[in-house]
């Protein structure tokens, strides 16, 4: 098997050492790709830096016409690039499918968004002295963009970081996860068809030791890095004075209120929330973890939860039925299992589930489980819910901000009040009315408080995330 090529300034290389890919649910080997090494990383920097006014100055056909082409050949390439992303991430082909028609959209968001970013025109004559005055703001790229991407969404958020970043016309340079490259490196193939100037993208695997170097790189001032909190953390320190977004984890939460109350319903609300919980093995920043169902509707509500939990097909992702694939990792299944049974000699009860198989963990429902147990408090990143029954809606709105984190939150109900109440209540970067919190457009703002990161993606929010403003104040001019 040969090595698959990176990309160095838009130009495939080959490096030193062996990156291997293994396929989470059976281990076998699935490709192999090469580390850059610390020339051929200078050597991206330095293309990035060199290409930067270039980028900036590249017209918006030219731009969206790349963008569009990428989409394009995305979707041309669909079925190969489901099947290389189940096979490195290990989820399952249709959720694969699903990631990759989003990154097309995505692509396709970001050409249509390279169109029409075009800046305010302010008139200035609201005051006396400033009459004939009127400012055009447009927005400047900030320089070029470090993107370091995670595992769980190996097309979808590298196109978070690299379209927007194209769209705006600034060069980026993408670290993948040492998990899942090959998709990146895949990405990397169509960018490299784009004809767009040398420099403005390289896709690098290193060892996450080594990512420190870039992000403290001055010829990089935009980070923006999706991943684990404590990570997150560490760049935000390492490098207080340039531009960070951090898209981090969170323990998303789902609340059935009182109205929500019919059989059907429930049983909506329940497949929603199985279904949601552990798509991917519940590796989504935003999978649901905690849920909170009125008193009223619990015991109506739990065995609809489980029966549909049961329903949910596991084992081999690459077959067309199954649901629920592998982690990522057996280290990952086992920090699984270790919190479940954290949580069920705290008190907790596994009302189905609760027994790992290798990488596998299987969908699994908790009640009864302390407030502070890590599967509540923490970010499982697992198929692993909590139910909690709560006196009234106010209450479930409480504990979902009882958390450090706040990404989004779903919440069930048909009353407009109570969903207004909920966005003025709720600490989390969105609010989702009738549905789980895992509901994501590629168009929306996308992003959390608290621990949940800082900034928004979404092609048009990271855009503005890439950019500032620029002010040019014409004098002697009436509108
Ligand atoms: C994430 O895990 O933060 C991304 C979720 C998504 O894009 O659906």
């Amino acid at each position: 098997m040969q090595p698959t090529a990176f990309f160095v300034a838009g130009r495939p290389v080959h490096g030193d050492g062996e990156l291997t890919v293994h396929h989470p649910y059976d281990g076998r080997t699935v490709g192999r790709t090469t580390h850059a090494t610390p020339e051929q990383v200078e050597a991206a920097v330095a293309a990035a830096a060199g290409v930067a006014a270039e980028a900036a100055a590249l017209p918006a056909h030219v731009r969206a016409a790349a963008l569009d082409h990428v989409s394009r050949r995305l979707a041309e390439r669909a079925e190969e690039i489901a099947r290389l992303i189940t096979a490195e991430n290990g989820k399952p082909v249709k959720w694969a499918r699903a990631e990759v028609g989003r990154a097309v959209s995505t692509f396709r968001w970001a050409a249509e968004e390279a169109r029409r970013f075009t800046g305010d025109l302010q008139r200035l004559d609201t005051d006396p002295t400033a009459t004939g005055r009127i400012a055009l703001v447009r927005r400047v790229p900030r320089g070029p963009v470090l993107g370091i991407t995670p595992f769980n969404f190996p097309l979808n958020l590298v196109a978070h970081k690299v379209a927007p970043a194209l769209a705006v016309g600034t060069p980026i340079i993408v670290k993948p996860a040492p998990a899942t490259p090959l998709t990146a490196l895949l990405l990397g193939e169509i960018l490299a068809e784009t004809g767009l100037p040398d420099g403005m993208f390289s896709v690098l695997p290193i060892p996450n030791e080594r990512a420190a170097d870039l992000v403290a790189d001055p010829r990089l001032p935009v980070v923006s890095f999706t991943g684990s909190g404590p990570v997150g953390a560490a760049i935000r320190r390492a490098v207080p004075d340039k531009h960070v977004t951090l898209e981090l984890g969170g323990n998303a939460a789902a609340v059935v209120c009182e109205d929500w109350n019919t059989d059907e319903d429930l049983t909506f609300a329940a497949h929603r929330i199985a279904t949601f919980a552990n798509y991917q093995a519940g590796q989504s920043c935003i999978a649901v973890q905690r849920v909170y169902v009125h008193e009223w509707l619990y015991d109506a509500f739990l065995p609809r939860l489980v029966a549909a939990v049961e329903e949910l097909r596991t084992g081999d992702p690459s077959d067309e039925l199954t649901d629920v694939g592998p982690l990522i990792s057996a280290e990952a299944a086992e920090r699984v299992e270790a919190w479940v049974d954290e949580a069920v000699v705290a008190g907790a009860t596994i009302e189905v589930g609760g027994r790992r198989d290798g990488t596998s963990y299987p969908p699994t429902v908790l009640t009864g489980v302390p407030a502070d147990a890590k599967v509540n408090a923490e970010e499982v990143f697992g198929p692993v819910l909590v139910l909690t029954r709560v006196e009234h809606d106010r209450a479930a709105f409480t504990a979902v901000n009882d958390s450090a984190y706040g990404l989004q939150a779903g919440v069930f109900t048909h009353r407009v009040d109570v969903a207004f109440a909920a966005a003025r209540t709720l600490e989390v970067g969105g609010v989702i009315v009738g549905d789980v919190p895992s509901y994501r457009a590629d168009q929306m703002p996308y992003g959390g408080v608290k621990g949940s990161g800082v900034g928004r993606e979404g092609v048009r929010s990271a855009m503005d995330d890439y950019t500032e403003p620029r002010v040019l104040v014409l004098t002697g001019v009436q509108l």
